[in-house]
């Protein structure tokens, strides 16, 4: 097969979620670009707007639905509507997700992180953004996908998720672990109807989660910049390359994986 046969997404009927920012948006500005038809939903719906329009200009083919992930029954219809309005669905990307405030162990964050001063409020509304809404994400895709055995799903974990990482909030590291063994027991449920699943894991990546601190912040920044082998921070277009091959026929035989994308950080 060629290199654009191997690799291609062309054709394709893809949803990313949280795809106005960071990650989100490099996946579906990879697929849209690449020739899949994608739809963009996220929460915020000035900022999904403008990260579609420049698409749209472009000739690429993106749509989008603004809604709060967390919201099951806006969520499933804009799943099922995508679906039904293009009579199948190949690949999802369960990626929005929000930072659960710092962790105990990052200086900058003070004591916020320790265990006693976990917020009630933030454990629930991070439980239901990262992990509930991920599963219901899961949920609905596979319902369009199983019938016509085939798709891929893929969840932007986190290296948060596989091993403690104290400069991040325990809500976040729990629902990051969760997830991953959700997409573990999912692929393993659906590798029989040859629907596959994946999880990305990433390092430390330039996008605008908790705040976009990462950004603004050079005591924060410099404080993960330490931890990364590489020594740099990874541009949110980096996980372009990883995203398209779980899409594409040349993962065909890949599921049930949490792939790191860190910069070395797990190896280390
Ligand atoms: N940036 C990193 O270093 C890093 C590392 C590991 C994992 N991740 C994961 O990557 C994913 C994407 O995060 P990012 O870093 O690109 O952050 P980001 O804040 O730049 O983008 C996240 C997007 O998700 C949207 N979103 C948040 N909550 C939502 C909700 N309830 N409903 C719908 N949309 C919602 C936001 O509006 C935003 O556009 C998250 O799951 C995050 O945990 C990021």
């Amino acid at each position: 097969m060629k290199v654009d046969e191997l690799f291609g997404v062309k054709g394709q009927v893809a949803i990313v979620t949280g795809a106005a920012s960071g990650l989100g948006l490099a996946m579906a500005e990879g697929m849209a670009q690449n020739g899949a038809t994608v739809l963009m939903i996220d929460i915020d719906p000035k900022t999904l707007e403008a990260a579609a329009a420049p698409l749209r200009a472009a000739g690429c083919k993106v749509e989008t639905a603004s809604l709060d992930v967390a919201d099951t029954a806006a969520l499933r219809g804009a799943i099922d509507t995508m679906a039904a309005r293009h009579g199948k669905l190949d690949t999802v990307f369960a990626n929005a997700g929000m930072s659960s405030g710092p962790g105990y162990g990052l200086k900058a964050g003070k004591t916020a992180g320790l265990l006693e001063n976990v917020s009630p409020d933030t454990w629930e509304r991070v439980l239901q953004v990262n992990l509930t809404a991920v599963l219901e994400t899961m949920r609905a895709a596979v319902a369009h996908m199983k019938p016509r055995r085939s798709g891929r799903i893929v969840v932007t974990a986190s290296i948060a998720g596989i091993r403690a990482e104290t400069i991040c909030g325990y809500a976040y590291v729990a629902t990051k672990a969760a997830v991953i063994n959700i997409v573990r027991q999912a692929a393993v449920e659906l590798a029989p109807h040859n629907v596959l699943v994946n999880a990305i894991a990433p390092g430390v990546f330039l996008t605008n989660i908790a705040g976009g601190k990462l950004k603004t912040d050079a005591a924060v920044r410099e404080e993960f910049l330490g931890l990364i082998p590489m020594g740099r921070i990874a541009d949110a277009n980096e996980i372009q390359g990883l995203a398209l091959f779980l899409a594409s026929p040349a993962s065909s035989y890949l599921t049930g994986q949490v792939i790191a994308i860190d910069g070395g950080i797990t190896a280390a």
